[in-house]
């Protein structure tokens, strides 16, 4: 497909500047056609879409793999972000005095998760005015740091951070680099071997393309060799039905199944490949470009106008989050939603807008004269 193409399989293109994809992307036409070739297999069939499960599994784990650029056995499929991170978390060996660094931006399903389940010291980098925020993790980090967890890009500010700078010091000193990816994953073109993250989190729901109900765990192959301590469902058995042992446990998957518990939510398996698909038909790049080229005119649109902004400037620290300051964000979000537009954030006291590839120009100024005719006098 190209980008006009891609445009016009999302219908809300139609009807809306939808601008906030950082939460939940829209339907598009092979998504939606997904979800209703399930639904009339589970009317007419009910016991061979419960039977098709394994080999759709398959299907979105080799997808995930494609996307993050490493073999499918790397992968293991959770129902959303918060639960891989826990999974993580856990694989983590924490003796005592062993500290995990974030920063101010990690998200909480990237933070408390380490409080609850581990004695670990958290550290938090707070930056000094002008350093960058990359710059700040590095210099938490020691040699009783066992972990780094960071949101690759933060959802309240848009920061994107330096992964190959952040994983080189981490490994430096013996901690591994755990990313929430789930701003970044199908926007920001990610390997993370080259990137040098050792387990990566994220969601199909956002930049994916995907419905919810469906995350994410990538890692390495030692982190699948000691799993004692996970949650544990029959999924993760490497032996027969029949064989189930009674009082033992049994052989466990070596690749990222043995992370899985029971049967995930069936409906969104299809769709969520689908969704992952069309964005590899048009290229993570192309997504790139196009989505840069709105976030560069929005946050200039936004300086325009003297709205104060939270997102950097400089390209290489952002992707597709843009976080500004607004005092009437709420009723600025209701205004524009009476008008097509769609933007976020108001629930933390921000306005965001999170353009995707199928969005241009033309919506970017649909947001910008709604915010220019919400704050003009009378
Ligand atoms: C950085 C980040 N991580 C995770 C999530 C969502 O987590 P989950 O998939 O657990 O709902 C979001 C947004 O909702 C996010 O912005």
């Amino acid at each position: 497909v190209n980008i006009d193409e891609f445009r016009s399989l999302f219908p809300i293109t139609r009807e809306r500047a939808y601008l906030f994809s950082g939460a939940i992307a829209p339907s598009n036409e092979r998504t939606e056609a997904a979800l209703e070739e399930w639904a009339r297999l589970w009317r007419s069939r009910p016991l061979l879409s419960y039977d098709a499960a394994v080999e759709q599994i398959e299907a979105l784990r080799a997808a995930i793999a494609r996307l993050l650029g490493v073999r499918a056995t790397r992968v293991s499929i959770s129902d959303n972000t918060s639960r891989a991170s826990n999974t993580a978390v856990r694989l983590v060996r924490c003796p005592s005095g062993a500290n995990v660094v974030f920063d101010e931006t990690t998200y909480p399903s990237s933070r408390y998760p380490w409080l609850s389940l581990t004695a670990a010291a958290p550290r938090v980098a707070v930056g000094n005015p002008g350093e960058r925020r990359s710059d700040a993790v590095i210099r938490c980090i020691d040699r009783d740091t066992v972990a780094v967890s960071i949101s690759h890009v933060a959802p309240l500010t848009g920061v994107r951070h330096d992964l190959r700078a952040i994983a080189d010091a981490a490994h430096r000193h013996g901690a591994v680099l755990i990313v929430d990816i789930a701003q970044t994953a199908g926007v920001v073109p990610i390997s993370l071997d080259d990137d040098g993250v050792d387990m990566a989190v994220g969601t199909t729901m956002k930049w994916l393309l995907g419905p919810p109900g469906v995350g994410f765990l990538a890692l390495r192959d030692e982190d699948l060799r000691e799993t004692s301590g996970v949650d544990l469902g029959y999924m993760a058995l490497d032996v027969a039905g029949e064989e189930w042992p009674q009082d033992a446990l049994p052989p466990l998957w070596p690749d990222g199944r043995r992370l899985e518990l029971g049967m995930p939510s069936l409906p969104v398996l299809n769709p969520a490949v689908a969704g992952i698909d069309l964005l590899l038909e048009l290229g993570v790049s192309t997504v790139h470009r196009q989505v840069e080229a709105l976030v560069g005119r929005c946050l200039e649109g936004l300086s325009d106008l003297g709205v104060e902004v939270r997102t950097p400037v400089d390209p290489a620290d952002r992707a597709g989050v843009v976080a500004f300051e607004h005092p009437h964000a709420q009723e600025l979000a209701r205004r524009l939603a009476e008008d097509g537009v769609d933007i976020g954030g108001y629930d933390y006291g921000l306005g965001r807008v999170d353009p995707h590839a199928f969005n241009t120009v033309e919506d970017i100024d649909r947001f910008l004269d709604g915010v220019r005719r919400f704050s003009a006098p009378g």
